[in-house]
């Protein structure tokens, strides 16, 4: 056997690549899992994206390499987003670039950005792939707390009493994956000004800002963030376009610059089809976003129920694409989630996958129909 690399050793398995394989054997020996783990889109994408995509393949260039930078069409399409969603102005031309899903945007921009030994603060809980791939690139992981009792947003006083020295980066995701908690412009603000004081880019995941949210934000909308800043977003949640991986990172000319270096290297440009449904998902109103959330409250409010049935607690007022929700104090994370799972065939993500401050909490994808869940709720 060849050995492999030892940056392989800091990496394990992806949660749900390896627990998925336990779910499936269940399911192979005729046990009813209804799964409620993962958060990947059921409901399809608009008539006019499929019919773009089918469109597309007939032309003449569709099955070419892609420019590096994405059709002029979908750069314009991502900026109209921003500006229609958030007022932030970008320049389709230098200050945003097509990613095929934010994940892979999260490994070019520690590849663009961090030397070995450089220091990255990284939420906990948060999405475990900001982990992973610091692990990855040698990069230092300094895990920053988020509370329930702070709303999860960053202790900036806990924050300032650190050695910061070494901190190159900072990774948050708000709307926040796992718990659900929404920013404000606020502590946006506070993070820009936190970024520029130390010298930290500060990037922000946001795939979930049009689920289940009245107030959208992005950080590039407070002044003169794209400064110290740089934010990724994705249609996967968006547009129930998960598996077609398209997403964006957007940041000032310099920044940007400097993730294509990565990603130039890596990558080929993105399908030509992909980019036409793209465009057309994009061009999408009030109406997608209407009937998008409506189906989801729906699915919330069962959810809520299924989370009293359980006698697990949650806040309302959470929003995006999951319920994150508090066990009695007694329970372990990973306890409840197979008592679930080997009793009553529910599968359910356990809180501590997001980190040691996940654990007592376990999250619900909402990618689960209405009848699933009233399934669930009797099996309670
Ligand atoms: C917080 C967060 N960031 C990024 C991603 C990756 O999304 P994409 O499909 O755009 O790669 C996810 C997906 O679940 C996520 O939850």
């Amino acid at each position: 056997m060849i050995t492999t690399a030892n940056r392989l050793k800091t990496v394990e398995e992806y949660y749900f690549s390896r627990k998925l394989k336990e779910v499936n054997q269940l399911l192979s020996e005729g046990k009813p899992i209804i799964n409620m783990g993962i958060g990947s889109p059921d409901l399809k994408p608009h008539a006019s994206v499929i019919e773009a995509i089918q469109v597309a393949l007939l032309e003449p260039n569709a099955h070419m390499y892609q420019s590096y930078q994405g059709l002029p069409d979908l750069r314009k399409g991502f900026c109209d987003y921003y500006a229609n969603n958030f007022n932030v102005s970008i320049d389709s031309t230098s200050e945003i670039l097509p990613l095929m899903g934010s994940k892979e945007g999260i490994m070019h921009i520690a590849m663009a950005f961090l030397n070995e030994g450089d220091a990255v603060l990284v939420p906990n809980p948060g999405y475990p792939t900001y982990q992973s791939v610091c692990n990855l690139v040698g990069a230092k992981t300094l895990l920053y707390d988020l509370k329930e009792e702070n709303l999860w947003y960053p202790d900036f006083d806990a924050l300032e009493k650190q050695d910061l020295s070494h901190v190159k980066l900072m990774w948050v995701c708000y709307p926040h994956m796992p718990t659900g908690a929404q920013a404000s412009l606020e502590l946006f603000e506070k993070l820009i000004a936190f970024g520029k004081k130390h010298h930290i880019l500060i990037v922000n995941d946001n795939p979930y800002s049009a689920i289940l949210n009245d107030n959208p934000l992005s950080i590039l909308q407070v002044e003169g963030a794209k400064d110290i800043a740089i934010e990724l977003n994705s249609l996967s949640k968006t547009y129930n376009m998960a598996g077609w991986r398209v997403g964006m990172v957007i940041g000032n000319a310099i920044n940007i610059a400097s993730i294509l270096k990565v990603k130039s290297n890596m990558d080929s440009g993105m399908f030509f089809g992909i980019q036409k449904g793209a465009i057309e998902a994009l061009k999408l109103g009030k109406d997608w976003f209407d009937s998008l959330n409506s189906e989801y409250r729906n699915r919330r409010e069962l959810i809520f129920l299924l989370c009293d049935k359980l006698g697990v607690a949650v806040n309302r007022n959470q929003v995006g694409m999951f319920v994150w929700a508090k066990l009695p104090n007694e329970y372990s994370s990973e306890i409840f989630i197979d008592q679930l799972l080997y009793e009553k065939s529910l599968f359910v993500t356990p809180g501590t996958i997001f980190g040691s401050q996940g654990e007592g909490y376990i999250r619900f994808s909402l990618c689960v129909t209405e009848e699933k869940i009233k399934e669930a709720i009797h099996r309670i």
